[in-house]
């Protein structure tokens, strides 16, 4: 739905909510051509004021964890970190855009975003041979008035499973179809970087944040109960509270000179 959105600037949006509003003004009696408009502007004013004062809910909100948080990963075998970035990681970022006027109704876009999509539900049903970790889409909605760049970020446990996948049979037909088409549609731009952190050299902290970046991973750990968990990690106290502590490397009390916040 929003890579629809993207596709039209909006101002393009305006002016077709202009038309139907003009369409609405010739067809319906005058004294009520502007009440769908009005009526719906108004409801949106008025929910916001009542999800203001708390009285409705805020769907902001929603699946936010308040408080501060790591995303560490739990060993192959589902067992908790042992002391903050204690697995190696290797990110892939991924990026495209369509530089066609038509922008995603361009010829070749909807092959290409459909072979992109085949490849990241393969990922996800074969997680775990694939040590596929998981992956957030962005959007650069700044970045032109339409068709913005889309980019994925795809976490790997290592970069020998990154290179499998590359290399694996599902990549390279998408790659191959790739290469079958880069001189007839030259309006089509990928693109990637890659990054391979070893074991103590990455590390994050999430405030009062949703699940997106490796937050969002698929991996689960084993929680005390026999429940899988996300390995997510209150990092509001001990090791975790630190750069260093949760690079594996720190006990958590290096920024005892700076204020503390309060959750
Ligand atoms: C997104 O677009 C803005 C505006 O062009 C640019 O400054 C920024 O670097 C872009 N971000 C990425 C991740 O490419």
């Amino acid at each position: 739905m929003w890579v629809l959105r993207n596709n039209f600037s909006i101002g393009t949006w305006i002016v077709l909510g202009s038309v139907l509003q003009g369409v609405a003004s010739l067809l319906l009696p005058r004294r009520y051509a502007l009440a769908p408009a009005v009526g719906l502007l108004s409801f949106r004013l008025l929910r916001t004021g009542l999800m203001c004062l708390g009285l409705v809910p805020n769907p902001h909100m929603d699946e936010v964890f308040l408080g501060k948080l790591t995303g560490l990963i739990p060993g192959r075998d589902g067992s908790p970190p042992k002391h903050g970035s204690d697995q190696e990681v290797a990110v892939m970022i991924l990026a495209t855009r369509s530089n066609h006027p038509l922008g995603i109704f361009a010829p070749g876009y909807n092959e290409l975003s459909t072979l992109f999509g085949k490849l990241l539900i393969e990922l996800h049903k074969n997680a775990e041979e694939t040590g596929f970790l998981g992956n957030t889409a962005w959007l650069n909605a700044t970045e032109q008035y339409n068709t913005n760049q889309l980019m994925v970020l795809v976490y790997f446990r290592s970069r020998e499973e990154l290179e499998a996948f590359a290399h694996g049979p599902s990549h390279r037909r998408a790659w191959d179809w790739w290469n079958s088409i880069t001189a007839t549609h030259p309006h089509l731009s990928i693109m990637h970087e890659v990054y391979h952190a070893p074991a103590g050299h990455w590390e994050n902290i999430w405030v009062n944040n949703h699940l997106s970046g490796i937050a969002a991973t698929v991996a689960r750990m084993d929680g005390p109960d026999g429940q899988r968990l996300r390995p997510l990690f209150d990092a509001g106290r001990g090791p975790l509270r630190t750069h260093l502590g949760r690079l594996g490397s720190g006990d958590g009390g290096e920024n005892e000179k700076y204020g503390e916040a309060k959750y």
